[in-house]
This record gives structure tokens, C-alpha cells and sequence, in this order.
């Protein structure tokens, strides 16, 4: 299980479209899971590896991402970068302070094992 998150998001947001806000897994809670299926839907494409090992075009996102500032994240997924699109106009502030929430939930530790080969220490 701690190993296989990213690979387990990705099942849970293939197989659950209807599921956010109504179940509580682990120990997130509704907001959480709503930013967990919005990030799998919008972000995961580059930022979630499809097996582990398997390099991403985007970092691994987790509770130290953007230096474990809110706001910075939150300017990132707005604004987006040279190499990241711009959510502006894609997401309600609603969804983006989902999603924030969502990877704050994330411990460091696992996606750095998950992409280790790809020389990130985030
Ligand atoms: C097209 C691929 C792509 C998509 C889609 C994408 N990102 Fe990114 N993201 C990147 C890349 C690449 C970087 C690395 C920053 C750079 O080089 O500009 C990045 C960086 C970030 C960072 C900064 C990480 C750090 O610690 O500095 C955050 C936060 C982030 N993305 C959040 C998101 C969120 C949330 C979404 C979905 C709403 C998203 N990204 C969608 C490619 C993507």
C-alpha cells in the first residue's frame, strides 16, 4: 500500500468519477478526496508516474512541495510555469485549494522512493 500510492491513484480515479465527497478513506477527508480526484483528472497526467519507477514530466507532488507554501502552490497551479500550464481559467479557486490540500496530505518520503531514478530530491 505505501509503496503503490501513485499507481493506487490512478485506479481510484479511473474507477471513481462519483466517488469524492461521499466516502472517507484513510484519513482524508472530503475536501481532500475531492482535490485528490480533480489532481488525478488535471495534474496527474505529469505528475503522477503510471507504475513506479516510471519517470514524470512534472515532479512528484507531496506535503514539501513549492517549499511547503500554500501560496506558492497555489501562484504555480494559477499561474502554471514555462514547462506547466496555467489552471486559471480551468479550475475554481475551489478545486485548486482542493488539490493543495490533497498533496499536502501526501508524505514526502513515498514519492521520492517513487522517483528516485529520476534524480528529483523533492
Ligand atoms: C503538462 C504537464 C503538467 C501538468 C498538466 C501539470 N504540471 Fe505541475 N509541473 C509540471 C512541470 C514540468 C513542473 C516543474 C516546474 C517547471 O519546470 O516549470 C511542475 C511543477 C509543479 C509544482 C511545483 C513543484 C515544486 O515543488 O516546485 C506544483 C506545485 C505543480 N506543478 C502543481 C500542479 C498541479 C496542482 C497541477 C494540476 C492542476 C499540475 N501541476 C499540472 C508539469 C505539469
Amino acid at each position: 500500500m505505501k509503496r503503490n500510492i501513485p499507481a493506487l491513484l490512478l485506479v481510484l480515479a479511473a474507477a471513481a468519477p462519483a466517488a469524492h465527497a461521499q466516502k472517507t478513506d484513510g484519513d482524508l477527508d472530503a475536501t481532500q478526496l475531492h482535490g485528490r480526484q480533480v489532481f488525478a483528472q488535471s495534474c496527474g497526467i505529469c505528475h503522477l508516474a503510471p507504475s513506479l519507477g516510471a519517470k514524470t514530466y512534472g515532479p512528484p507532488l507531496n506535503k514539501a512541495s513549492a517549499a511547503g507554501n500554500d501560496e506558492v502552490m497555489r501562484a504555480i497551479i494559477v499561474n502554471g510555469t514555462e514547462r506547466m500550464p496555467a489552471f486559471k481559467y480551468y479550475l475554481k479557486p475551489a478545486d485548486i485549494d482542493a488539490i493543495i490540500a490533497y498533496v499536502r496530505s501526501v508524505p514526502a518520503q513515498v514519492v521520492r522512493a517513487a522517483n528516485e531514478s529520476k534524480g528529483e530530491s523533492r
